[in-house]
């Protein structure tokens, strides 16, 4: 089950923002970064804590510190409209990248670019991309991750189709989503509706009806 965060009034705020197709890049930008701060903080919930002792200015008391190497992994290019947002809540992060673009015919994502920095049994991997449409490009990213040795990953998306999260949920079950909001289904194309259209493209003007934005 993806834990969605879409009663959290802050989420259906920006998202709502993110969805107008009258948002221009700059409250777009915002927006991203507002829903992200949210989402990040859900994921961290899980992180593994080892316990430590801790002098107050009154007495000795446990406490806990985080344990194991964290690792954050954009998929490129949407990925990185929450890199920063990410590295804010996980300021001691390794950053590792992954480049997958969707056939626009097949919508069957393929890999251009990965650059990841070591990993082990211990490492946390969050990855993070806005858009869980058919779950491809999360399966494939957390498919090589897991190759790599990694065991702890949480993916975190704004917006999932339920589509995706059934796909990611039968490919690695063991995985936990952390996701704004499920939306309704994919359309023919394979875009998540209602969903927010290209968020790439958005995010980064690349389409011909951003231009003037
Ligand atoms: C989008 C989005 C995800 C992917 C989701 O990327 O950012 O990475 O589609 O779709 P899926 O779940 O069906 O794989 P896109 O391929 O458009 O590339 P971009 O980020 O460079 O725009
Ligand atoms: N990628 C997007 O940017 N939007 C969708 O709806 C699906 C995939």
């Amino acid at each position: 089950m993806a834990i969605e965060l879409k009663e959290h009034a802050l989420v259906q705020h920006y998202i709502t923002i993110l969805r107008n197709k009258e948002t221009k890049a700059e409250l777009f930008r915002k927006a991203s970064v507002a829903v992200t701060r949210i989402l990040m903080v859900e994921a961290a919930r899980s992180l593994s804590l080892e316990t430590v002792s801790v002098s107050t200015p009154l007495e000795e008391t446990q406490g806990a510190k985080l344990s194991g190497g964290l690792v954050v992994v954009p998929i490129l290019r949407a990925g990185l409209g929450m890199l920063e947002t990410a590295l804010k809540i996980l300021p001691n992060a390794a950053v590792g990248f992954v480049g997958l673009e969707r056939d626009e015919a097949t919508a069957i994502a393929s890999c251009y670019y990965a650059k990841l920095p070591p990993l082990n049994t211990a490492s946390h991997v969050f990855v993070i991309d806005p858009m869980l449409a058919t779950g491809g490009s999360a399966v494939q990213t957390i498919t090589s991750l897991k190759a790599k040795g990694v065991q702890r990953l949480t993916m975190v998306s704004i917006i999932s189709a339920p589509e995706g999260v059934a796909a990611l949920e039968a490919a690695h079950p063991d995985v936990e989503i952390v996701t704004g909001i499920v939306d309704r289904e994919l359309n023919e194309s394979k875009y998540i509706c209602p969903g927010l259209g290209d968020f790439g493209d958005r995010l980064f003007r690349t389409s011909a009806a951003s231009s003037d934005q």
